[in-house]
């Protein structure tokens, strides 16, 4: 009998700071579900805080944007899962992205989000230096991201992983930009 086997992206293992085991990998269309979950189950603290939105996700909203997530990497965006193994089973406990800018090609907009349970572990640094290495093979050189005022986490994350970063505030909201010239990259 025919089986199909979907394909994985080769991973790499990184350990967290309390010594946990988390593959990192390129997000594949094969990931929905367990993307789907962790969107699904985020606080509403970190939706806010990753989508500016503090309405509740349904589920078909949650599948509609892991969908989004997990496409194929092209030219243009890429997506990497941090996941776990649970027994038999991987759950996904972050992703970050990295989608080209429409008017400005050498520019990238990031976007992290880690799991509840999992934050400060040094996860979401992990993802943002894997996804130097990414952003610039397809000649992408500067990042761009917009974060909350209060989201000390998310700003320190683009100075530790992408080096001095250009602050620029609209209001609630600062748009950090750095140059991966400066960055770290693992992988
Ligand atoms: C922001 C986020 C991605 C950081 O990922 P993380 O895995 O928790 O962060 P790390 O453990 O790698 O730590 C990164 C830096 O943030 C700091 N940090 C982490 N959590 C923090 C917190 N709650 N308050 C202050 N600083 C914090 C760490 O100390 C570290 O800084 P340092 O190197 O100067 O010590 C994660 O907290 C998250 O998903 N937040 C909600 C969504 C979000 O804010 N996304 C970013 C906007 S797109």
């Amino acid at each position: 009998m025919h089986q199909c086997v979907p394909h994985t992206p080769k991973a790499s293992v990184f350990h967290t700071d309390h010594g946990e085991r988390v593959h990192i990998r390129e997000a594949v269309p094969h990931d929905i579900p367990l993307l789907t979950d962790l969107l699904f189950r985020l606080s509403d603290d970190t939706r806010w805080l990753r989508y500016f939105s503090a309405g509740p996700l349904s589920f078909e909203r949650a599948w509609q944007e892991a969908t989004r997530m997990a496409q194929r990497r092209t030219h243009d965006r890429a997506a990497l899962v941090a996941t776990i193994r649970r027994g038999d089973a991987e759950e996904a406990i972050a992703v970050a992205e990295v989608v080209r800018d429409q008017r400005t090609a050498t520019v990238g907009e990031l976007a992290i989000v880690v799991r509840d349970d999992y934050q400060t572990h040094g996860v979401g640094s992990a993802l943002g230096s894997q996804l130097v290495r990414i952003a610039r093979a397809t000649g992408i050189t500067t990042v761009r991201a917009e974060i909350q005022l209060e989201n000390r986490a998310a700003q320190r994350l683009m100075r530790r992983v992408f080096g001095s970063s250009m602050a620029t505030r609209h209001g609630s909201v600062v748009e950090m930009m750095a140059q991966l010239s400066n960055a770290i990259s693992n992988g």
